[in-house]
């Protein structure tokens, strides 16, 4: 090679959060993070992804273990790396639009208990649902002296999706004052030769760094990594090699034996590596013993790319038609996701539109009639109520749903009220920490359980609760 300017890759390890809540559905306890995090921090990552995402539901609960807790823990035995989160901009780690005061709140108490990174995005790529959260972190970030305000674009594919678009909303986001961009490929959609193209378009539009965050769901991540890495991108997601591949990312260890010797080496310690993947493996064969970790998770989905939507969603399609006993319609189902796609402005397929327009799809053609029935979902979706889609939505289709009711055309959170009091009111009995009233809003019924359960165990009474829990949620 010539003697080419060093340009290191940097890299994200999500061994503790995506690579777990991809592989064995965020069931990763604490206590198994704990003990590796030592040697972790010795790497030299860029930042470990370690908390947000679905860790903070399922550690309330399926896991019963205080998230906030965990993070503050993390963060005393991460002494020179940074953590990173995974935030659902308006949505923050929840399923709907929340208040301002809330998204800000999340943001502050985020920080304060040791984030350093924060990954927002929005499911219709809607940057004014991601302004809260990129405006409260750049202000916490001055008051704490961490903070870092990532935004990321949901990858997908569609006629309105050139790269244009994506050079046009890089530039966007630097202007909204984000300190990084990340492309979140989160159904492996991406493949090799495009990721080189997207990447040099990124760059054209914005000085930020750019991230690269691709799942191995469809077989060409590593590949991808490798064209993009050329191509300019600053940081790629790596998960170790025991939770890594399949419906994960590529494994950090082979990324960075890639890069050797290149100028993008990020100079790992390759014996560094292969110790904190042994202390994995071993929790990787009691996943797979107990059937936490099943093979529908491993191996390449080639379906993915073939339909180009996410593998998540065409299991949920699946399972949908096994429901109703019309399998026989999956093939037409599959034909019409593509046009209900069309008709609700072409959004990204990622949670929740991802099931919003599959489900529509589904019952389009089970009942035989186009849009005969809404769902409560499609309709706030054609209402306007998730945000701007980048593509106009079919009017008649529109029409149809909501009759004579107007679409909204500004901001959804622009129509809530401060909700900060109400929640505090709310779990007022049950507070033991500033942090408590978030968790409540975001998941009352959830964190109300895990509140009760904690004053048991703190007092002694009742101590097989956690037992009895488990059997509610089959795992
Ligand atoms: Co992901």
């Amino acid at each position: 090679m010539m003697a080419e300017e060093k340009r290191p890759v940097k890299i994200t390890e999500t061994i503790l959060r995506d690579a777990h809540q991809s592989l064995i559905a965020t069931r990763m306890t604490t206590e198994q993070m704990l003990p590796i995090i030592d040697k972790m921090d010795k790497v030299g990552y860029n930042s470990v992804e370690c908390w947000g995402g679905a860790t903070f539901d399922a550690s309330l609960r399926f896991l019963k273990e205080d998230p906030w807790e965990r993070l503050r823990k993390l963060r005393a035995g991460f002494k020179n790396t940074k953590l990173q989160m995974l935030f659902r901009g308006q949505n923050i780690l929840g399923y709907s639009h929340y208040p301002d005061d809330v998204v800000e709140y999340f943001v502050q108490k985020s920080i304060a208990n040791g984030i350093d990174i924060i990954r927002i995005f929005d499911c219709l790529n809607d940057i004014r649902n991601l302004q809260t959260a990129v405006n409260a972190t750049n202000k916490f970030k001055k008051q704490e002296g961490r903070g870092h305000a990532q935004v990321a674009l949901s990858y997908t594919l569609g006629d309105a999706y050139t790269l244009d678009y994506w050079r046009d909303i890089a530039r966007k986001i630097e202007e909204m004052g984000a300190d990084s961009i990340c492309i979140k490929d989160m159904a492996g959609l991406l493949v090799p030769y495009e990721a080189e193209k997207l990447v040099k378009a990124l760059k054209e539009g914005t000085k930020l760094p750019i991230q690269l965050h691709t799942h191995y769901t469809s077989g060409v991540a590593a590949m991808t990594y490798m064209k993009a890495v050329e191509a300019g991108c600053d940081i790629i997601d790596t998960a170790m090699s025991p939770l890594s591949m399949g419906t994960s990312q590529p494994a950090t260890e082979v990324m960075a034996k890639t890069f050797e010797n290149t100028p993008y080496d990020p100079e790992f310690d390759q014996n560094l590596l292969a110790e904190i993947a042994d202390y994995f493996k071993p929790l990787r064969e009691e996943w797979i013993a107990s059937g936490r970790y099943s093979t529908k998770v491993m191996g390449v989905n080639i379906n993915t790319l073939r339909y180009q939507v996410p593998g998540g969603m065409l299991s949920n399609l699946v399972s949908q038609l096994a429901e109703m006993k019309q399998e026989d319609k999956f093939d037409e189902v599959l034909e019409e996701v593509p046009r209900v796609r069309k008709d609700f402005g072409e959004p990204p397929l990622v949670t929740p539109s991802s099931q919003i327009v599959g489900t529509q799809a589904v019952l389009n053609v089970v009942l035989g009639e186009r849009y005969k029935q809404f769902t409560k979902e499609s309709r706030d979706l054609l209402a306007g109520k998730y945000g701007q889609t980048v593509k106009p939505m079919n009017p008649e289709v529109q029409k149809k749903a909501l009759g004579d009711t107007k679409p909204i055309t500004h901001r959804p959170a622009d129509d809530l009220e401060p909700g900060l009091a109400k929640f505090e009111a709310e779990c007022s009995q049950w507070k033991r920490q500033d942090e408590d009233v978030l968790s409540y809003a975001l998941f009352p019924q959830v964190a109300t359980e895990f509140f009760k359960y904690r004053d048991t165990q703190s007092t002694g009474v009742d101590s097989t609760l956690a037992d009895k829990e488990d059997k509610v949620y089959p795992v």
